[in-house]
């Protein structure tokens, strides 16, 4: 019997701690790093000698829309071929389980398909689902505030009642116990907004005293945004757990330059948190952000593309001034007719954007939507970005941290123990890039282009990425939160 399943010769290993890369073999055995050094001649099922290229952890994409996605197209393409080995899905609120056959009001159309197919009633089914039809990567999952208010309230316009909220802490103990690493939400969107901190806090109360988490899309990222930041650290810290402020930004004109501040603020909460690393941050490498189509988002924008229309499909890829135009509509009217539809709006400032990427605490998520029919580039080029514009062209930071920020770190944070470190011992989600060619594609003209330089990716030792292609392998496994 051969020692390894596999052995990688010869890697400039970039373990995920952010410390300096080192030559070493890695020899993977049971879908697990068995080990890392130099490995002399040990024997092993396959040999593939990396002569210098890097070898890291798989990306972990902290925040992502792939609940569907993991189920309806489990090849996960726009993820594997970026180095993601592990999406961590109900982000912003907003959560394919429990929806249930809740009507999918915006935002939750963002991810829930118009079929009943991928409807889940709790968080036991969909991990049932992806056990049964794994995907291409793993998938760590959040209960999304939006989703319980929307399965549980008869009115989206005022505060939950006691009621509601015993009804929704039942289904957010249901996710716990069935393994969802923690809870999101997203009062930046109507049907959350009527939120109080005080609701918010109640309908979590099943996560005190546990390891899970809470991500939240923030009120408001434009004037309010340390209020805002403020509003749900206060909620979590009552609660005992750690909270991520997701796809952190300042928009609209009048906040540019903002970064430095709200940054100053996450130094001055860390300090002062019980436990600094409860105070946590991610973003994704553009100043451009996407969502459904809302005129107070277009307001604000330099100019908004359009993602997808139900109506009007065609519209998809064009400026909504354009559009508006050929069809002699005003703004407001275009918005109006092209409803649902979801957008791309330029109104980010490009130092903010580097300035959060560089901040040593903030990881990196993609925050994609994969069912968008002109879909922001984030979908298909987040990670690559950062390894090849913002830290090799750039010189934003070098590798070892930006590959740290998307490894390591955020499974820290988001508590996936055995992930995100290509220690002895950590599952084998391991990808193999040239940091010399390593580029994202994807642009805002191109959006669904694949990165370059990633060459081979592993999920749990198997090879699902190799030189450009997809093997067709599906690897990945449902995370669940080990209690
Ligand atoms: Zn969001
Ligand atoms: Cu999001």
């Amino acid at each position: 019997m051969p020692e390894f399943d596999l052995l990688l010769r010869d890697a400039d290993v970039i373990d995920g701690s952010g410390t300096p890369r080192f030559r070493a073999d890695v020899g993977v055995r049971n879908g697990l790093i068995a080990a890392v050094g130099d490995l002399g001649n040990a024997s092993a099922s396959q040999v593939v000698s990396l002569d210098g290229l890097a070898l890291s952890p798989g990306f972990i994409d902290v925040h992502t829309h792939d609940d569907r996605l993991v189920l309806s197209d489990p090849a996960m393409t726009p993820k594997v071929s970026q180095g993601v080995t592990t999406v961590i899905v109900g982000n912003c609120g907003i959560s394919l389980a429990p929806m249930g056959m809740t009507p999918p009001t915006p935002p939750l159309n963002l991810i829930a398909g118009d079929q009943d197919a991928h409807r889940f009633d709790n968080f036991a089914d969909y991990f049932a689902a992806m056990d049964a039809a794994p995907p291409a990567t793993n998938c760590a999952a959040l209960v999304g505030h939006t989703t319980l208010r929307a399965r549980t309230m008869a009115s989206l316009e005022r505060e939950a009642n006691d009621t509601e909220i015993a009804a929704m802490r039942a289904l957010v103990d249901e996710a716990l116990r069935s393994g969802a690493i923690g809870a999101s939400t997203g009062t930046f969107y109507a049907p959350a907004k009527p939120a109080t901190p005080r609701e918010v806090q109640a309908v979590f109360e099943p996560l005190r005293g546990t390891d899970a988490v809470i991500a939240s899309h923030v009120r408001d990222e434009t004037g309010p945004v340390l209020d805002s930041i403020d509003e749900v650290l206060g909620i979590a810290a009552a609660l005992g757990v750690r909270q991520v402020i997701s796809h952190h930004k300042v928009v609209g004109k009048p906040n540019f330059g903002r970064s430095r501040e709200t940054l100053a603020h996450f130094d001055t909460r860390r300090r002062e948190a019980a436990d600094p690393t409860r105070v946590c941050l991610d973003c994704y490498p553009y100043a451009a952000s996407s969502t459904i189509l809302r005129a107070d988002t277009v307001a604000i924008a330099k100019k908004t593309l359009i993602a997808w229309s139900i109506p009007i499909p065609e519209a998809s890829g064009r400026t909504i001034d354009e559009f508006a135009a050929e069809r002699k509509l005003s703004i407001e009217q275009a918005i109006e007719a092209l409803q649902p539809a979801g957008a791309i709006y330029f109104s980010m400032d490009e130092p903010d954007v580097e300035r959060i990427l560089a901040y040593p605490e903030t990881m990196v998520g993609s925050d994609g939507l994969p069912h968008d029919r002109f879909p922001h580039p984030r979908l298909w080029g987040a990670f690559p970005r950062v390894l090849g514009h913002y830290s090799r062209d750039r010189g934003l930071m070098p590798l070892e941290r930006a590959v740290h920020k998307m490894t390591g770190l955020s499974a820290m944070r988001f508590g996936l123990k055995g992930r995100g470190f290509v220690h002895p011992g950590c599952a084998a989600d391991l990808v193999v890039f040239d940091p010399q060619r390593v580029r994202d594609a994807a642009t805002f003209e191109a959006p669904t282009r694949p990165a370059e330089g990633i060459i081979q990716v592993l999920v749990n030792g198997v090879a699902t990425w190799v030189d450009g292609r997809h093997t067709g392998a599906r690897s990945g496994q449902a995370i669940r939160r080990r209690h």
